[in-house]
């Protein structure tokens, strides 16, 4: 069955099971993205080596110094440069916590129950709670004498906030947002061929948002090690313009000289195809000289025949490598990403990728995930990618903050097209800072389709601050980069002159808004900036209130929003509207609306905190999906209510459907296009059957059926073979099963994880909106039948073996089962050792 397509069987007539073929698809898909992440463009002589393995944590102390490493004391600690005894060696880290990055201390802290801490989920963060908001970090590590001479670099990729950096007892700077990266030029405060000591202190006691937003080192770090003489950090850009059969390539760089002499260089480019075939290769300007201290600009333009363009369904990827040469000597070689594809947005008819009209779909995502908060492995940003693409989402909005480099990295390498969006709309130094950063850091990204400047700042938008801060703010991403459009995700402000700075209209919900104003601005393309807010719980069936429970049918949203039926209607209709971004893709920590305590995430997600998909992700999927799907809810488990009326929903995107109980029919239906169908049926135990019809053939059927008790775990693997670079994760899903085999929908079991091997156990989950069960310990109840347990590789080849049990009495014993995970040797990707 594997060689064969959904549609050759559809074409065979051959019927099958619809979930059948869900999780085939999503593995290829990652598949693609195991060729190996591409965090490390460095090339020889550069170095950058991933700065993760080996920290030291301690909790300090927001407002007692004496529990703050006497951080504060007597006000006297920046008076002298290279005072801070902490990032010396006289300093003993023994009793600190040894870990590795990407870290998030807020996922490890208990719930308190604190109206204030609602919107980021609970957790006890903020200048109220000193003693869980201020984290230490410590790295002790060997700087050899042969890279004196040599600049160096300690970047971060994103840390959550206020970070105090020192090394070897010297204070090398700070950064306040949570989102953006920043770096710092460390060369003169290094000890050459000794032992060095790095400190980070970071500081959650205040957000950047109204989500959660975790807290610590919760990306990559690097140490990156260059020539006096090297390329400006992310001044090497590729820009392309398709122009018939052949594409230009606009490249650029900027050389800097950091030495204390003059120094001249060349620099030379050579283009690579998807397959890893040099196409073209250039120099760019002849020699130029580059005076110390200062930067000179190298540009020119080639070209690609017949190029393979970027887009969702062929996500091809180039590779441009920059050299820089003096006297026949290559001081400095970068690797750069780059798609080739051709973007334009139409007031009239919407967006086009490579000449053709694409509507987005969209999703738009917070950063977190269950069992890891936001510090999350790189393999799960690719595994979130593809839960999003397997539901036909074509594109991802980062709301609201610039994401992490792997989040886009997926979507380059995976096919998906994102609206990426900084934190802060502001002009100050601060918010043109961060804006430069995201922009400078991500422009060679095919994925990227447009910018956003913000979301929904409903002071500035009604005053003429708003008017300037937007004009600078898109005058300076078009200085940046000429090639993209800018937008903001606006709300409340139809009626102000805010939107018409925009090149391209957001809108935030309002769906009374937009045609009026379509009308009122015919000259400027509009898109859904978020929509939906519907809300719904995985596996149930009936709104609780008292159990902050919201049915999975379609039935239920915010007084903001709508139905995913309903937005998605609407803009279907519209072929101005170039598509929109439903919140959200996932569930995510933070915002529990639309209740509040016990639930600690909100309910906005058509997949829950997991991944797993409720039940709205097969409208998505039929509708904005080009496979067919026959989805039938709900479960078929409902032992005391025989002989009541049940609603039994399909979402299909096939000709007709009949539904059966117990082999009985209970009528067929015609679909209508973008609408589910509906009936009502007298419940009994038994079989409840969905025959799915088209060109009158039966080419899907979908059961639910009446289960039992359970009698055994079920433990899968989504690979069975990671890498040994202690960075890899496999995925697991829990069920319990009943003597058939079926699984369980509404199991609640407690099941407990024992890992052993090389590997360890880094998060659990089970997509419930109100569970406050740990998300680190090795245990955790299902939730409607399912769980998540996230283990992670170390750097040794081996096995890791997962044991799944229920723990005796008062529990049921269900038999222990074992899972085992190869971990491959893989070349490891370079760090500090
Ligand atoms: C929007 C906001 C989002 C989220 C959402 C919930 O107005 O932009 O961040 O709060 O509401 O419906």
């Amino acid at each position: 069955m594997s060689s064969l397509t959904r549609r050759d069987l559809l074409r065979s007539g051959l019927a099958l099971s619809a979930s059948s073929l869900v999780a085939s698809r999503a593995h290829a898909l990652l598949a693609r993205y195991a060729a190996g992440p591409d965090s490390s463009p460095a090339l020889p002589p550069r170095e950058r080596l991933l700065f993760d393995f080996g920290w030291k944590f301690f909790q300090g102390h927001g407002s007692d110094p004496l529990r703050d490493l006497g951080f504060g004391m007597g006000e006297g600690d920046f008076a002298k440069s290279g005072d801070f005894g902490f990032a010396t060696e006289k300093f003993d880290d023994s009793k600190w916590r040894p870990l590795n990055l990407p870290h998030d201390w807020a996922v490890e802290l208990p719930f308190v129950r604190d109206e204030e801490q609602n919107s980021h989920g609970y957790k006890p963060l903020g200048r109220r709670y000193p003693e869980t908001s201020v984290g230490w970090y410590r790295r002790t590590f060997d700087i050899p004498k042969s890279d004196e001479g040599r600049r160096v670099w300690v970047e971060f990729d994103g840390a959550f906030r206020s970070a105090l950096v020192f090394l070897n007892g010297y204070f090398i700077g700070r950064n306040d947002n949570g989102y953006a990266p920043f770096s710092f030029d460390v060369t003169d405060f290094l000890r050459y061929g000794e032992k060095n000591y790095l400190v980070v202190r970071m500081d959650a006691s205040f957000g950047d948002g109204w989500f959660y937003e975790g807290a610590g080192i919760y990306r990559h770090v690097w140490l990156t090690k260059a020539d006096t003489l090297h390329l400006g950090r992310w001044d090497s850009v590729v820009r392309t313009a398709v122009k018939g059969n052949t594409a230009e390539l606009n490249l650029t760089t900027m050389v800097k000289n950091d030495g204390l002499q003059p120094d001249s260089c060349r620099v030379y480019w050579k283009i690579l195809d998807p397959a890893g075939k040099t196409v073209a290769s250039t120099e760019g300007s002849g020699a130029r000289a580059v005076p110390p201290g200062a930067s000179n600009l190298f540009a020119v333009i080639t070209g690609v025949e017949k190029p393979a363009l970027w887009s969702p369904e062929t996500p091809n990827l180039y590779t441009a490598i920059v050299t820089v040469e003096s006297d026949g000597r290559v001081r400095d070689a970068e690797r750069i990403t780059f798609g080739i594809r051709d973007i334009k947005w139409d007031a009239d008819k919407g967006f086009f990728l490579n000449g053709k009209s694409v509507k987005i779909k969209g999703t738009c995502n917070h950063h977190d995930h269950a069992g890891v908060g936001a510090a999350l492995p790189d393999r799960l940003q690719a595994y979130r990618v593809a839960v999003l693409k397997e539901m036909g989402g074509n594109a991802v909005r980062t709301s609201h903050n610039m994401p992490t480099p792997e989040w886009v990295e997926a979507c380059d390498r995976m096919g998906m097209m994102m609206m990426c969006e900084t934190r802060l709309m502001s002009a100050s130094a601060e918010g043109m800072a961060q804006l430069e950063a995201m922009v400078k850091r991500y422009r060679n990204s095919p994925s990227i389709i447009i910018w956003s400047m913000g979301n929904e700042e409903w002071i500035m938008m009604f005053q003429q601050q708003g008017l300037r801060v937007i004009d600078d703010m898109i005058a300076k991403t078009h200085e940046l980069d000429p090639t993209r459009m800018c937008t903001a995700a606006v709300n409340t402000a139809f009626q102000t002159h805010f939107p018409e700075h925009l090149d391209v209209m957001g809108f935030n919900y309002n769906l009374k808004e937009h045609d009026p104003w379509h009308k009122a601005h015919p000259k400027t393309p509009c898109v859904g900036s978020e929509t939906a807010s519907t809300v719904s719980t995985r596996g149930i069936y009936s709104t609780d209130k008292l159990r902050n429970w919201v049915s999975a049918y379609d039935l239920n949203h915010t007084d903001w929003s709508q139905l995913a039926e309903e937005w998605w209607k609407f803009y279907a209709a519209r072929e101005w509207l170039a598509g929109g971004f439903a919140w959200t893709g996932f569930d995510y920590r933070g915002e529990p609306t639309p209740y509040g305590w016990p639930s600690i995430n909100s309910q906005f997600g058509i997949v829950d905190m997991c991944g797993f998909p409720k039940d709205n992700f097969y409208y998505y999927k039929a509708w904005w999906g080009s496979e067919p799907v026959l989805h039938l809810l709900p479960h078929w488990d409902w032992d005391q209510r025989n002989g009541e009326l049940i609603s039994v929903w399909v979402h299909s995107n096939l000709d007709s459907v009949e539904l059966f109980l117990n082999g009985k029919s209970q009528g067929l239906q015609k679909v209508e296009p973008l609408t589910h169908l509906e009936w009502s049926v007298k419940y009994e135990p038994g079989v409840l059957e969905a025959r799915g019809t088209k060109d009158g053939k039966v080419v899907l059927t979908e059961k639910r059926e009446t289960t039992g008790d359970p009698v055994a775990i079920r433990l899968t693997t989504d690979r069975t073979e990671i890498s040994a670079d202690g960075e890899d994760v496999a995925i697991l899903k829990v069920e319990v099963l009943d003597k058939e085999g079926r699984a369980i929908p509404r199991a609640a079991n407690k099941i407990s994880f024992r890992v052993t091997g090389e590997g360890s156990l880094i998060g659990v989950g089970n997509g419930d909106p109100n569970c406050q069960e740990s998300d680190k310990e090795p245990e955790r109840s299902l939730f409607n039948g399912l769980a998540q347990v996230i283990v992670q590789s170390t750097r040794t080849p081996g096995t890791i073996t997962v044991e799944a049990y229920c723990k005796p009495y008062p529990r049921p014993v269900l038999p222990a089962v074992k899972v085992s995970i190869t971990t491959k040797n893989i070349e490891l990707r370079p760090s500090v050792g």
